[in-house]
């Protein structure tokens, strides 16, 4: 099978293709034939090993200390299972699904996974490409927004970065839950970003958020630019402002922030579990969310599609369509 690969570090050059056998499938785990992925902004950082203040070295015990220890990067998918494993329940031969693959490898014609994580039928109403835009950004700011910010109905919402892969779900999403949002990013994207559901737009070229007199409930700064000490600026008191991209300084803020105000920071990792995923393709079906694609590569021409993640400017998701 053709796989995107990387054997070192570096620039969106040390991706390319190559030729490896196809992987086995354990008793639990199913074999997916994949139709579409996406470089996301995770794949970008991890090739580039691009790590947030003081997890450089927690990255590269993790990844691979002087090289990449797996060297197929991709994690969201949308495809059909080829293969099942003698214990596999949940799903057939032939099965169209979706989802996020934590162990990475979807970069590839075929990947297995086991069939407890995050995995599931595509839903009604979706192409391969657009279910594989959704599972990164939409699993993370579903984590974000709802368990880490507990979002409520009527609440006043600032997202920032309203346009990349996190912050086009985050708006959707908490349209939906009934806050009331206002997004930020640059002049290019007002109009996408007030078509998802935000009220308000503020085009961070022409004004700064923090200056308005405005005050949110909840500001999820989906971009890292923007600091704790700005964001506090616009929160209402007992705010909180969740951080997608922190270091350990923001750990550590986090931290001794219940001691310092009533304004919080709050942080994490957000993981792919089935339990999330489902809640998500419920989500979809409801029509509460739909795909923001920037554009559509095809897995030889990936290098170009990580090009332009590395931008920092990708509007939604990258997708790489993989077979037809
Ligand atoms: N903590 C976690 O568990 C977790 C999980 C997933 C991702 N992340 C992190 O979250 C970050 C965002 O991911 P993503 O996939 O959403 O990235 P992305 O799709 O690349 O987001 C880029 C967006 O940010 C906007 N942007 C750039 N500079 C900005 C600024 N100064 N103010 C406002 N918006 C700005 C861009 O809009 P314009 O073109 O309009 O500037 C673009 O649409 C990544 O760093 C990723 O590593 C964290």
């Amino acid at each position: 099978m053709k796989a995107a690969l990387y054997r070192e570090y570096g620039s969106p050059n040390v991706v390319h293709i190559e030729e490896l056998p196809l992987p086995e499938v354990e008793s639990n785990e199913v074999r997916v034939r994949v139709h579409a992925t996406t470089v996301s902004s995770a794949d970008s950082r991890i090739r580039a090993m691009r790590i947030p203040t003081g997890f450089k070295t927690l990255s590269r015990l993790i990844f691979g200390i002087t090289r990449p220890k797996n060297q197929v990067l991709g994690s969201e998918f949308s495809g059909t299972i080829d293969a099942v494993g003698p214990d596999v329940t949940q799903f057939n031969v032939g099965d169209s699904v979706f989802g996020a693959y934590e162990g990475r490898g979807t970069h590839a014609e075929y990947f297995s996974m086991a069939e407890d994580e995050a995995i599931e039928h595509l839903p009604a109403g979706f192409t391969h490409e657009e279910a594989a835009a959704l599972p990164f950004g939409g699993l993370t700011s579903l984590i974000f927004l709802r368990d880490f910010g507990h979002i409520k109905a009527g609440q006043n919402v600032l997202v920032i970065g309203a346009s990349g892969s996190l912050g086009s779900a985050a708006i959707q999403f908490a349209a939906h839950f009934g806050a009331e949002v206002t997004g930020v990013c640059s002049t290019k994207n007002v109009e996408l970003v007030h078509s998802l559901g935000a009220s308000r737009v503020i085009d961070y070229t022409q004004s700064n958020f923090a200056d308005e007199g405005e005050h949110y409930d909840l500001i999820y700064e989906t971009v890292g630019k923007v600091p704790f000490s700005e964001c506090k600026k616009a929160l209402k008191p007992g705010g909180s402002c969740l951080m997608a991209v922190a270091g350990i300084p923001d750990y550590l803020r986090m931290l001794i922030n219940p001691i310092a105000g009533s304004k919080k920071l709050v942080t994490g990792v957000a993981i792919f579990k089935k339990e999330s995923l489902s809640d998500l393709k419920k989500l979809m079906e409801e029509g509460a969310i739909k795909s923001v694609i920037d554009s559509i590569h095809t897995l030889t021409d990936i290098t170009k599609a990580h090009a332009l993640v590395d931008t920092g400017h990708k509007r939604g998701s990258v997708v790489v369509r993989v077979i037809d």
